[in-house]
């Protein structure tokens, strides 16, 4: 049996990984805050299952994915995927007029509870000689400033910092377990609905961004998941600490 976990199964790039894993016979535990009815009614070769997290309460998230490993631990195991998707644009602002509450949950879903995740996989599959990748969604953002993406930016550069970190260490230690980062580009996706939202106050480059959806450049996440989970079911031609760009590989 292989299994994914995958975070944001709700909608997004998340849902679309989580359907294409599902065809490739992959059984998918998803979690996010809201279900999605579509991909557990799906009949497929894999199975979906929902687990309702909130990625911003840190204790919970560690519950609930402890709850995950013992039970995957119980099933006959050839391969586990840990794909961390799910993350929050907000808060588009400049700083100086941000809130402390808004920041605070912005962390902890795209920087801490990844990390948290990914500590508690690698620590219970330590002992464990089954296929194990693990990917993280990142942004172009991480590399460049952005008026009103400070939040975002930085977040999204700590999460490539800590991938490769994690990457090296495992390549240290031979353990034969992969982690990469993956940038999806733009896509059409409720985000991308967030971010043309804003006010051209809290965020400059506003209008370029309703040009990407006007003029239909945004991918959809079919076409972006597949770049992704192709690479991931052959975990053999993977790098640790590859940086894979959908920008470079479609
Ligand atoms: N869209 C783009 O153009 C773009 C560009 C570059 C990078 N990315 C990256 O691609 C990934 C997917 O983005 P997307 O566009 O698919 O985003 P999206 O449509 O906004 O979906 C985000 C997903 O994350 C989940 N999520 C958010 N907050 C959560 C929380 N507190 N607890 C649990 N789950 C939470 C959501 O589920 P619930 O709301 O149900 O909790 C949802 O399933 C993200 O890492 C994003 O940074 C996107």
């Amino acid at each position: 049996m292989k299994y994914a976990v995958v975070t944001g199964t709700s909608k997004g790039l998340g849902a679309a990984i989580a359907r294409l894993f599902m065809q490739a016979s992959i059984h998918v535990i998803g979690l996010a805050r809201h279900e999605n009815q579509d991909l557990a009614n799906e009949d497929l070769p894999g199975q979906y299952h929902h687990v309702t997290v909130d990625l911003a309460d840190l204790q919970q998230t560690e519950q609930k994915l402890q709850e995950v490993m013992d039970d995957l631990k119980t099933k006959p195991l050839q391969a586990v995927y840990l794909v961390q998707n799910a993350a929050v644009v907000t808060p588009i602002e400049q700083v100086g007029k941000q809130t402390s509450g808004e920041l605070t949950r912005h962390v902890h879903v795209n920087l801490l509870s990844p990390m948290i995740i990914t500590n508690l996989w690698l620590q219970g599959w330590r002992e464990s000689d089954i296929s194990c990748v693990i990917a993280h969604v990142t942004s172009g953002a991480a590399n460049r400033s952005v008026y009103g993406w400070s939040a975002y930016g930085s977040s999204k550069a700590g999460l490539d910092r800590y991938t490769q970190t994690v990457a090296l260490e495992q390549e240290q230690l031979g353990t034969g377990k992969k982690v990469l980062l993956f940038d999806p580009s733009i896509m059409d996706t409720d985000m991308q609905g967030e971010i043309r939202s804003s006010d051209e106050s809290q965020f400059s480059d506003v209008q370029q961004f309703k040009d990407y959806k006007q003029h239909n450049q945004l991918r959809s996440t079919e076409k972006v998941a597949r770049v992704l989970v192709d690479r991931l079911l052959k975990p053999e031609d993977l790098v640790n600490g590859q940086y894979l760009s959908v920008k470079e590989l479609l």
